[in-house]
């Protein structure tokens, strides 16, 4: 009989996509996705360490989940993803859990369940220079519509913050032609939508063998836009210091490219972005935006930004929020700093900003980028918006929702569309978080 597994994500895109991969792996061993908890033989939960709240909540959980235990014995918890590699090896010895594999270890997953069965200690945290789960095909966990694949894994730019370099190790590029063998199985299957994912996809660069040009990320995005005009391609991140012209003309010139660019500025002030090892400065991010303007006028922007990192000044941090205003964001991700043992930050800063000015900045930025995103919302009605139809709205089984080419959430009444389909909607109304608007016309494909 096969045995259950159940995984549970938190954390980036990344980790959704690690979960395909670990669910891939696990399958070829008998064990089979189940959805309910209660039932399962293993439970994995995929965990992130970016700041210290979305490891909070992991703990929460892993209470949870440890209660589950009372009424299944048999019932095995395994850490996976970044808070594994980051204090796996002492949740184990608090036996937390009972299976611990840090991000370049999951073809040992197994191996680990049949030791903890044994009662043996559980444990494989070795981050590597070559892993990059080729020959997995990943087993795609959602409605089957849009779906990631990762491109490169680790990062290289220790950004002096971030726990990422630690917990995912160097960076790799992957083989485009298992890049490409996963697009084809998501187009095979019925996938209208890939996003490329890597923590700085313009560093993608692979050497084929016997030949001395690289393959870099224009070239790929190219050929992943090419394997089907009815696919939608989007990927994140890019890196300011490091996005290249040839990028953005790739986007402009391809219709299934979406006109869409997520471009974290982190802080708007040379010095702050200085201390932070951002290696581009503000004028440097404003030519990177006008050069995007230049080329695809309706590209979307969005970003990363967070306040109270290690001695910003309220001058400093009124530079972020000038800097939000400049390029008017269409949505952003915004944070609080939050140090992380082990980060340069951490060893050689001071993290000198109180969480009360933290959480005062980070109201001030929120309420900025609300009335950015209404205004941005607003300049959109009486436009007419390609939409990949991705599900039911939440409101009304009447109504259909999906996402633009500028990777906005569009409601309108069904009519005769469908999930999965692609159609053409006429923005009527708005609100800071949606476009509403009738659609007029299916597509067969996406056009501009
Ligand atoms: N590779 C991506 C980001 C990955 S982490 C990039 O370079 O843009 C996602 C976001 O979390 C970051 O963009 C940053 O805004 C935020 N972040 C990372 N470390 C953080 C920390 N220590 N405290 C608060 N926010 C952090
Ligand atoms: Fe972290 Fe910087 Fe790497 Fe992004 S680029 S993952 S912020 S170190
Ligand atoms: Fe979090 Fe790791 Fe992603 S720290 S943001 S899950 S790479």
């Amino acid at each position: 009989m096969k045995k259950k597994l159940y995984i549970e994500t938190y954390g980036c895109q990344m980790n959704v996509a690690d979960s395909e991969v670990v669910a891939s792996v696990m399958a070829e061993r008998n064990f089979e996705i189940s959805d309910n908890q209660e039932e399962a033989d293993v439970v994995l939960v995929n965990t992130c360490s970016v700041r210290d709240n979305a490891e909070k909540r992991v703990w929460g959980r892993l209470r949870e989940l440890n209660a589950l235990k009372k009424s299944n014995k048999e019932l095995k918890l395994g850490l996976i993803g970044c808070m594994a590699e980051r204090i796996g090896d002492e949740m184990l010895e608090d036996k937390v859990v009972d299976i611990v594999a840090g991000p370049d270890a999951y073809r040992n997953l197994p191996y680990l369940y049949d030791k903890s069965i044994e009662g043996e200690d559980a444990i494989n945290v070795e981050l590597t220079i070559d892993e990059t789960y080729d020959s997995i095909i990943p087993k795609r966990m959602n409605e089957g519509i849009s779906g990631f694949v990762s491109i490169t894994r680790g990062c290289n730019n220790f950004c002096t913050y971030c726990i990422v370099p630690y917990t995912r190790g160097r960076e790799r590029s992957r083989d485009p032609k298992d890049i490409l063998a996963e697009v084809r199985d998501m187009v095979k299957n019925g996938y209208k939508e890939v996003t490329l994912l890597g923590q700085n996809v313009d560093s993608y660069k692979w050497m084929p063998e016997g030949t001395t040009k690289p393959v870099r990320f224009h070239h790929l995005l190219e050929l992943v836009a090419q394997e089907s005009p009815t696919l939608r391609v989007r990927f994140s991140t890019p890196h300011p210091k490091d996005i290249k012209e040839s990028v953005v003309k790739m986007i402009a010139k391809y219709p299934n490219i979406c006109k869409h660019i997520h471009l974290p500025i982190q802080a708007g002030n040379d010095e702050v972005l200085k201390r932070m090892n951002r290696r581009y400065t503000v004028e440097w991010y404003q030519n990177r935006v006008e050069m995007i303007r230049k080329h695809i006028p309706e590209c979307s922007i969005t970003t990363d930004v967070f306040c109270g990192f290690c001695g910003e000044t309220e001058e400093q941090f009124q530079g972020t929020l000038d800097m939000m205003k400049w390029v008017h964001y269409d949505t952003a991700f915004m944070f609080k700093y939050s140090e992380r043992p082990g980060t340069y930050a951490a060893k050689k800063l001071e993290d000198d900003i109180s969480e009360e000015v933290k959480g005062e900045r980070l109201t001030r930025m929120i309420q900025l980028q609300s009335s950015l995103s209404i205004e941005s919302n607003q300049s959109d009605i009486g436009k007419v918006v390609e939409v990949l139809v991705e599900k039911l709205s939440k409101k009304s089984s009447d109504e259909l929702c999906g996402r633009s080419s500028q990777n906005k959430l569009v409601v309108f009444p069904k009519k005769d569309a469908q999930i999965g389909d692609y159609v053409r909607v006429k923005i009527e109304r708005c609100t800071q978080t949606t476009l509403i608007g009738e659609m007029i016309e299916k597509i067969d494909a996406p056009s501009f």
